[in-house]
């Protein structure tokens, strides 16, 4: 690799749920890497960590490091990428940030690749990604939209623990373990015990009742698609599952929709592959879709309460189109484009 053709590139949040999975695909997706930076909290620092058979050595993220780095991964958190985006920006690196810091900032893009790639251009050093949910659920509504012209959705989440990070992953391990055992089973990241329990909080409460997670997907939604008046009423639920989220989603459009239909645009669009048989019980489910590039989209019905509606289901990996994948996707877009090339090269070091 060349200086023009490579980047140095930083994950700040590195030993984390999503850190694990962006370090994954940058290597499984041949992402042009020359230089590699691995960044977390003062407690990690030192910690060594294998990426494509070389060892790498953790340091605390803090002001000053980015000055080499062309493009930093965020996945630490809000108030991180609060603290510490406007450095790495002002040394001229790109960010690619997983948090909610920036998502509904009018200056910064929020970027699905599949729906509304555009709006990577008029970035100014940042682009941020959306919540995991609002990313699994737009794969399956964006191309209904794009036929149909939506107007309002409901949705009810079933998300997964790793949606909460390592420690919830562990959480969950640990309290089935302990239940098998027949032990006291340890509680420190969920408000009720997560194995064999549904918890119907993701997020906190805001004043309306709403969750946070439950308002992000309102928001998110609207800006990704471009419909500020769209109307989305959401109930986000925490299940027992580690890995991927699924969405039962009831969506209402302008125009009349078939099944046959909705099934043929869903098969059509590159984010979602269409497993949707009841005759031979085949419809997504989290398992099928974990560590899969699309959302699995099934159960389509024409919806008993809505005009023009619709039901269905969707399934997608929260860890990669709901974080590093989205967040990898931007980044490669941005290479293919022309929209991000390495400091060396501009300076001509
Ligand atoms: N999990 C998902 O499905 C998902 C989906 C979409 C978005 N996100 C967002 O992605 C981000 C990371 O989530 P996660 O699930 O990967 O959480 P996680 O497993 O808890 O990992 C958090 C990471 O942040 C690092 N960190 C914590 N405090 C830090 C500090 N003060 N300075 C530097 N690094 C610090 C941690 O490092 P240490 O190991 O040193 O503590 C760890 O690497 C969050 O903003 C989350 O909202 C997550």
């Amino acid at each position: 690799m060349n200086k023009t053709s490579s980047f140095t590139v930083g994950i700040v949040g590195a030993t984390g749920a999503v850190g694990q999975e962006l370090l994954r695909l940058l290597h499984e997706r041949n992402f042009p890497i020359g230089t590699l930076r691995l960044f977390a909290s003062a407690r990690s620092a030192g910690k060594v960590m294998e990426f494509a058979g070389k060892k790498y050595t953790v340091e605390e993220a803090r002001a000053g490091v980015f000055a080499e780095v062309d493009v930093a991964f965020f996945a630490a958190g809000g108030p991180v990428t609060r603290s510490l985006a406007s450095d790495a920006v002002k040394a001229g690196c790109l960010v690619i940030d997983k948090s909610s810091a920036f998502r509904l900032d009018p200056e910064v893009p929020l970027v699905i690749p599949e729906i509304n790639p555009q709006a990577l251009r008029r970035h100014k050093g940042i682009i941020a990604n959306p919540n995991c949910s609002t990313a699994v659920t737009l794969m399956a509504l964006w191309p209904l939209h794009q036929r149909f012209g939506l107007k309002r959705y409901f949705a009810a989440t079933y998300q997964s623990v790793s949606g909460t990070g390592a420690d919830a992953v562990r959480e969950l391990e640990d309290q089935v373990q302990a239940h098998t055992k027949g032990q006291p089973l340890p509680r420190k990241v969920y408000p009720y015990q997560i194995a064999f329990n549904v918890i119907p909080q993701v997020d906190t409460f805001g004043a309306n009742g709403y969750t946070g997670e439950e308002t992000k997907m309102m928001q998110e939604s609207r800006k990704i698609m471009d419909l500020p008046q769209l109307k989305v009423s959401a109930s986000c639920v925490r299940v027992p599952v580690v890995r991927a989220h699924s969405v039962a989603i009831n969506a209402e459009f302008e125009r009349p929709v078939s099944v046959e239909q909705a099934r043929a645009a869903i098969a059509e669009f590159p984010g979602a592959q269409l497993v949707d048989d009841p005759a031979k019980q085949q419809y997504p489910t989290p398992l099928d879709f974990t560590r899969k590039v699309k959302c699995g989209v099934g159960r389509i019905r024409v919806d008993t309460a809505l005009d023009n509606g619709l039901a269905l289901w969707v399934s997608g990996d929260n860890l990669w189109k709901g974080a590093a994948l989205n967040a990898i996707q931007n980044a490669e877009l941005m290479v293919r484009e022309g929209l991000l090339r390495p400091k060396a090269a501009l300076t001509g070091v």
